[in-house]
């Protein structure tokens, strides 16, 4: 028995969008979806309850933030990381995989797993493919990953080579290690830099090993756009159609469009909830500095289009003054829309999938969201 269940509805006409629907044990999602991020056991400012009304059917969270604090065994405790924050649809976790590389000089890598000191306190930690897989199994997210190495942009080919092979060894040693298969679906992360070669390697080498999904990892990194589209196009090819596809750490507008038109059927990021806090929203005519002196008497909503509860009941001058007076509502106000304005994305996609017109989608869509933003 496995924890979750893909179903390939229908593949676009023109491009390799895909429309599905995962079931998970906390509910359906239908996928591409996009997956709101809360990294510490919360979407940062939004209530589950609010989540809910923005459409948001899985979000994501961290086991590195949550095994620091406070603390996997906590959660366990709790009855598992849905009941402790009291979101009862699906939770995909994270492996750390992302964060403890970035710490950068804080944290050793070696072939046993990675050393480092918590961002928190500086208390030394040691993380191994098989711990990563305990804490996940602790938090009891419906998806879980595997722990890997993103490796930087850009590096040279004997790195990349030499962690793409690691990473496939901690894969083997994550599933292996893997105690809830029936609960947990544990997904497999293709990385391989930016080199054809090595992505091919790493994706033949987990489809052989067989998970329930595959991650899409290491992109996002400060390579050019065109050549993370070039490496997704050429990743979900190798990927089996009966399976789930997760683009990790991808989610702007325009990204999400090309990701979809590529294949994949996932994303998470961080930039809507994070923009949001800093006054900038997500239009349909591009990014909109609402914290900016020109909004100052808009009496308008963020986007006429959107069907928000922030563009229902509040106009731009308000959330400007609340910016400026650095009110905690103008954060939840920006985050709701934001977070709408991405899973309305998400819906108009599918709906374009359904209808076999994903490119005239993308069209229209660029030509209203590159207007205002020149
Ligand atoms: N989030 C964004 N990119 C990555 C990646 O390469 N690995 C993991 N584990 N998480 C990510
Ligand atoms: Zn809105």
């Amino acid at each position: 028995m496995t924890a979750i269940k893909y179903d390939l509805i229908k593949k676009e006409k023109m491009t390799k969008a895909r429309l599905g629907v995962l079931h998970t044990p906390h509910g359906d999602i239908e996928t591409p979806v996009f997956m709101p991020v809360g990294t510490q056991a919360t979407v940062k400012t939004m209530t589950p309850e609010e989540l809910k009304e923005i459409g948001a059917r899985i979000i994501l969270s961290n086991t590195y933030h949550l095994y620091l604090r406070p603390g996997h065994e906590v959660i366990k405790k709790a009855g598992g990381l849905h009941k402790f924050m009291n979101w009862d649809r699906a939770i995909l976790t994270d492996s750390g995989g992302f964060q403890v590389f970035s710490l950068g000089p804080l944290r050793k890598i070696t072939e046993d797993g990675v050393e480092f000191r918590s961002h928190l306190d500086g208390s030394r930690h040691f993380l191994t493919p098989e711990k990563v897989i305990e804490i996940e199994n602790a938090l009891g997210a419906d998806i879980i990953m595997s722990f890997d190495e993103c490796a930087p942009y850009p590096a040279d080919y004997d790195y990349v080579k030499n962690s793409m092979e690691m990473t496939l060894r901690w894969a083997k040693r994550g599933k292996e290690a893997h105690k809830n298969i029936d609960k947990q679906a544990l997904f497999g992360i293709v990385q391989g830099g930016t080199y054809d070669d090595l992505r091919r390697e790493c994706a033949n080498r987990l489809v052989d090993m067989d998970f329930p999904g595959y991650s899409i990892g290491g992109l996002s990194v400060g390579e050019e756009k065109e050549l993370m589209y070039h490496v997704v196009d050429y990743t979900t090819d190798l990927l089996p159609q009966d399976k789930p596809r997760y683009l990790m750490g991808v989610g702007s507008p325009d990204d999400l469009i090309e990701g979809v038109i590529r294949g994949v059927d996932m994303f998470d990021c961080v930039l809507p909830t994070r923009i949001a806090r800093n006054g900038t929203v997500l239009t349909s005519s591009g990014r909109l500095i609402v914290r900016d002196a020109p909004h100052a008497e808009e009496f308008i909503p963020l986007d006429s289009e959107c069907d928000c509860y922030t563009c229902k009941n509040f106009s731009r001058a308000y959330i400007r003054h609340l910016f400026k007076a650095n009110e905690i509502l103008a954060a939840r106000l920006a985050t709701i829309h934001n977070l709408r304005f991405l899973t309305k994305l998400m819906e108009d996609i599918r709906e374009a999938i359904k209808q076999d017109k994903l490119l005239e989608f993308k069209s229209q869509f660029y030509k209203k969201y590159e207007y205002k933003e020149e």
